[in-house]
C-alpha cells in the first residue's frame, strides 16, 4: 500500500464546562488546571510535540482566552527570567511555545464532542489529523500518538486508542468490537457506547485520541444529535465505519483520567511520584497525612 497523507495537525476540544470539578473550573478551564507544575493541556501538547504534530489548533468556548494566553510568549516574564540567571525556567518556559504553532477556533455552545470536532472543520481542512482529549493524561514511550501514527502509517484510516478496563467500569466509556490483528492493533466491527456490562461486546474501551480522516465530517454532519441534544463523536464514527475501515490500537503505557476529582489527585500523585523535585519527599509526606489522621 502506498504511503498515507502525513498527519500534522492535533485538534485539543477545550470547550467543555468541567461541571465535575467545579467551583475550581468556573473562570479556569479544566485544562489549565496544574498536575503540580504543569497544566494538564501541556502534557497532551508535549505528547503531540514528541509525536511529530506541532499544528495544534484549539477549540475554545467564547470568552476563554487563558489557554491560548497560556500558550503564547511571555516577554516580560523572560526578561525578569533572563536578568535573574533561571536559564531552566525559561527553557521550560519557551519551550513548547516555540515549537507549536497555535490556532483556535470557538465552539459557540457546548454540544458535544462530536460537536467540538465539527468546527474544527475548516482549520483542518481536507487532510487527516488527531484529536487529543487532555483529561486523558498519559505517561508513554513512545508518545501514546506516535503510536497511533505508527498504525496509521500501515493502516492508512483512522485508529483509535482503547485500554483494557475491568469489566464493571466498561459502561463509562465507549467500546469497541474488534477482530484482533495481533501486536494490539484490531480492525473495528462495531462501536458502542456506554454499554451494559453483560452485554459489552469486549472490555476495550476508547480513550481520548483519535487519529480521524477529514470524511469523518460529513458522517458527523449527517449523524446531527442525540436525545440530549449532543453530537457524539462516537455515533459519527459508527456512521463512519459504515463507509471505511477502522482500526484500533490498544495503548502501551499509563493514562491518568484528570477530568474527575480523584482522577485528578491520582494524577498529581502519580506525577509527584516522577517529579525530581518531589519525588523522594513522597512517601514521607503519605507517612504525615496518615498520622494526621490518627491525630484526628
Ligand atoms: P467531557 O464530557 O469529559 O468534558 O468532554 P466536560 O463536558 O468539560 O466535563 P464535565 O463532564 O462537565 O465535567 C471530553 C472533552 O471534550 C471537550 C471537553 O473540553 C473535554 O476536553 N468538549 C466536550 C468540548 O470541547 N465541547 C463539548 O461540547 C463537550
Amino acid at each position: 500500500m502506498s504511503t498515507p497523507p502525513t498527519v500534522r495537525k492535533v485538534v485539543f476540544p477545550a470547550a467543555g464546562l468541567g461541571t465535575r470539578i467545579l467551583p475550581a473550573t468556573a473562570v479556569l478551564p479544566k485544562e489549565l488546571l496544574p498536575i503540580i507544575d504543569k497544566p494538564v493541556i501541556q502534557f497532551g501538547v508535549e505528547e503531540a510535540l514528541a509525536s511529530g504534530l506541532s499544528q495544534i489548533i484549539l477549540v475554545s468556548s467564547p470568552g476563554k482566552t487563558l489557554l491560548e494566553d497560556h500558550f503564547d510568549r511571555h516577554p516580560e516574564l523572560e526578561e525578569i527570567l533572563e536578568r535573574r540567571g533561571k536559564s531552566a525556567l525559561l527553557d521550560g518556559l519557551r519551550d513548547v511555545a516555540t515549537q507549536m504553532e497555535l490556532s483556535t477556533v470557538f465552539q459557540d455552545e457546548p454540544l458535544g464532542l462530536g460537536h467540538a470536532v465539527l468546527v474544527s472543520r475548516e482549520l483542518v481542512d481536507d487532510e487527516p489529523f488527531a484529536v487529543a482529549l487532555s483529561d486523558d493524561v498519559i505517561d508513554a514511550d513512545p508518545p501514546a500518538l506516535r503510536q497511533m501514527l505508527t498504525v496509521y502509517d500501515e493502516v492508512g484510516g483512522p485508529v483509535l486508542l482503547v485500554e483494557r478496563v475491568p469489566r464493571d467500569a466498561v459502561s463509562r466509556y465507549g467500546v469497541i468490537d474488534g477482530e484482533s490483528l495481533g501486536g494490539g492493533v484490531f480492525k473495528v466491527r462495531d462501536l458502542v457506547e456506554k454499554p451494559d456490562p453483560a452485554e459489552a461486546p469486549s472490555d476495550l474501551t476508547i480513550i481520548g485520541r483519535y487519529i480521524l480522516t477529514p470524511d469523518i465530517y460529513p458522517a458527523l454532519e449527517a449523524t446531527g444529535y442525540d436525545a440530549g441534544g449532543e453530537m457524539q463523536l462516537t455515533d459519527g464514527l459508527r456512521r463512519l465505519l459504515e463507509t471505511r475501515p477502522i482500526h484500533a490500537v490498544e495503548l502501551d503505557g499509563i493514562r491518568q483520567d484528570a477530568g474527575n476529582k480523584l482522577g485528578y489527585l491520582r494524577a498529581i500523585l502519580y506525577f509527584a511520584r516522577k517529579h525530581p523535585e518531589l519525588a523522594g519527599h513522597l512517601p514521607e509526606l503519605l507517612r504525615t497525612l496518615e498520622s494526621d489522621d490518627a491525630l484526628t
